[in-house]
């Protein structure tokens, strides 16, 4: 079976072969413009502004993104600790207001792949990005990332997830980064709907299927985006940067 462009894709990027090929100011780049570079330019904003708030990334597949995001906030804070150290005063101080806070990490999914739709995109075609919730869990703590208070995975479609556990969305952590990542304009509408009372000002969220469809602003996650700030006047969503193929970060303005 043909394996989906977008997972042939990242399996390429991911090769050894291919960062062998790299040339090693490239690789070891980290303002780089793919995923990985745009999650630390995401982290790197949330440590400068000191912003208090969770990462949630929707559509998280094998986990890929949730642990390079995990890996990005735990140079961030290797960081800070270095600050902590320093011999200015003010740097001192700085880093010790914010030092002692941990980001929450939330995944949903259904953890069973694409649920059905009808949006015509074969790459996003039913069961594809399939992964279960045992072998994601496996994953993450083969990484040092594990389920905890702080660490929660939801499993389930979107939809289903916002019926079913109200209170315990309402209980989690406002968002400092959104990573939206399921492709298709039902989810990523539904996606918003999660997110609608976790924004900020300064939110930032990544749309990483922002270019799909062809950048058509009649389907995927232009339509969504376009259709959920029509429904919600108070808020936002200032272009940040293009990242990798079709990802575009935005930053929320939020008018309280
Ligand atoms: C492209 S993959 C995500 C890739 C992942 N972010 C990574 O870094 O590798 C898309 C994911 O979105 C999930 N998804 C799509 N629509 C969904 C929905 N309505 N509810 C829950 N999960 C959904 C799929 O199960 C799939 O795992």
């Amino acid at each position: 079976m043909k394996r989906p462009i977008k997972a042939a894709a990242a399996a390429f990027v991911r090769e050894e072969i291919t960062r062998r090929l790299l040339p090693a100011s490239v690789a070891s780049d980290l303002n780089r413009n793919d995923r990985a570079g745009a999650l630390h330019r995401a982290w790197g904003y949330v440590y400068t502004n000191q912003i208090r708030g969770a990462y949630y990334e929707l559509g998280v597949y094998r986990g890929d993104g949730f642990r390079a995001s995990f890996k990005a906030r735990t140079l961030f804070d290797a960081w800070q600790r270095g600050q902590l150290a320093s011999p200015e005063t003010w740097r001192r101080e700085v880093a010790a207001g914010y030092a002692d806070y941990a980001h929450p990490f939330y995944a949903f999914d259904t953890f069973a792949g694409m649920p059905a739709n009808e949006e015509g995109n074969p790459c996003f075609a039913e069961g594809n990005f399939g992964c279960s919730l045992p072998e994601f869990r496996r994953l993450n703590e083969a990484a040092g990332l594990k389920e905890s208070g702080r660490v929660r995975y939801f499993a389930g479609t979107f939809d289903e997830t916002l019926k079913r556990e109200p209170a315990s969305l309402a209980g989690l952590e406002p968002a400092a980064i959104a990573n939206v990542d399921c492709d298709l304009y039902g989810s990523t509408l539904d996606a918003l709907r999660i997110l609608a009372p976790k924004l900020r000002q300064g939110t930032v969220v990544l749309m990483d299927d922002w270019n799909a469809f062809s950048a058509s602003p009649r389907a995927g996650e232009r339509q969504a985006l376009a259709e959920f700030s029509a429904e919600h006047a108070g808020l936002s969503f200032e272009p940040w940067f293009p990242y990798e193929f079709v990802g575009q970060a935005f930053l929320v303005h939020k008018k309280d």
